[in-house]
């Protein structure tokens, strides 16, 4: 076992320029904002203190989680709330060396509960520009359709996007998995695709390799996130490689909800010996306990990554993105100079 205070590739992970792109904003509610927002709105939370919010979690699946992070954003309700949310998101990213954000926000989570999709997005969108202009952290904001609600709504969802599509950059497919599959939205997604966004979904989170295949040949998915049992059918793996598909990997998150029962378990060097473009995010940090280089030193250490599989991951981080060729370009180059320095 290395000695984590010295590891060399703890340094390389805390200065390496990347990208994360698999974040969904309302699961990085800390518990200390969850309550200070609770009492500037006037909110009862059933929780005496953020010592019993973290002892809650502790899941042992998807649904688990879920229950308590749609819960957990009865919290945000003003413009500013969702301001706040996600410039406390973006101070980590920075203290990260994140320079380049790809978010999901849940607007049904808001409009479900009568909070206006314009109260949700314009309060995030100004968080984005301030962040943007105060760490130079580029962004792409995705809205996600809960797959547990139906089309009609992920429909409803798009109408209200119409006036702010050209500040969003894609469509995603959240929430629970199994029994919800891509297809069931393929007509909504093929309207966004209309509109020229992005497609992106979870698939292969807990749902079955099947999922995936929908999501690549129903949808015509951009990126896949999760992606995790793709590895168990190896014709899926050979086209996600054929493709160059980038798979969105959150191994802090896949050991709380108990995809993975070790984090020695967490797929990602197996992806990436298999040619797949893997890349480390958090998902939902305040949840699974890390941020996102939390997330690369827990697998660089049970998996024994090298550096160069540790700035390989960086480097994929960007070329996954949805950033123009020459931005890729300059990141990667980033990457290489922060590998060998
Ligand atoms: N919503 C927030 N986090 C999620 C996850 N890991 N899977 C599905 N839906 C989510
Ligand atoms: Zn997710």
């Amino acid at each position: 076992m290395a000695d984590t205070a010295t590891d060399p590739r703890d340094a390389l992970i805390a200065r390496l320029p990347k990208a994360e792109l698999h974040l969904h904003i309302e699961g990085s509610l800390e518990p200390e904002l969850m309550f200070a927002l609770a009492k500037r709105n006037g909110i009862a939370i059933p929780f005496a203190s953020v010592e019993e919010v973290r002892a809650a979690y502790d899941f042992s699946n998807l649904q688990d989680f879920l229950d308590i992070y749609y819960q957990g954003m009865g919290v945000l309700r003003e413009e500013q709330d969702f301001f706040d949310l996600t410039m406390a998101y973006l101070e980590r990213a920075h203290a990260d060396t994140v320079r380049h954000v790809e978010i999901f926000f849940d607007p049904q989570g808001h409009t479900e509960r009568g909070v206006s999709f314009d109260t949700a997005i314009g309060g995030i969108l100004r968080a984005l520009d301030a962040g943007e202009a105060r760490f130079g952290i580029t962004y792409r904001l995705i809205m996600c359709f809960l797959r547990h609600l139906d089309e009609e709504s992920a429909f409803a969802t798009l109408a209200q996007a119409e006036p702010w599509l050209d500040r969003i950059a894609g469509v995603g497919l959240d929430s629970s998995e199994v029994g919800h599959p891509p297809a069931k939205f393929a007509r909504v997604f093929a309207a966004a695709r209309e509109r020229g966004l992005k497609l992106v979904a979870h698939a292969g989170e807990e749902g079955p390799p099947e999922y995936v295949w929908e999501a690549l040949d129903v949808i015509g998915i951009d990126r896949i996130d999760h992606g995790n049992r793709a590895l168990e059918d190896s014709a899926l793996v050979e086209r996600i490689v054929a493709d160059g598909q980038t798979l969105t990997v959150c191994p802090l998150s896949n050991l709380k909800l108990c995809v993975i029962e070790r984090i020695e378990d967490s797929p990602v060097k197996r992806m990436l010996d298999l040619g797949i473009a893997a890349t480390v995010n958090s998902d939902d940090p305040s949840y699974f306990g890390g941020y996102v280089n939390d997330n690369y030193r827990a697998i660089a250490h049970a998996l024994d990554l090298s550096a160069a599989d540790i700035a390989r991951l960086a480097a994929n981080s960007f070329a996954g993105s949805f950033l123009p060729e020459e931005e890729k370009q300059a990141h990667i180059a980033a990457v290489e100079a922060a590998l060998s320095s």
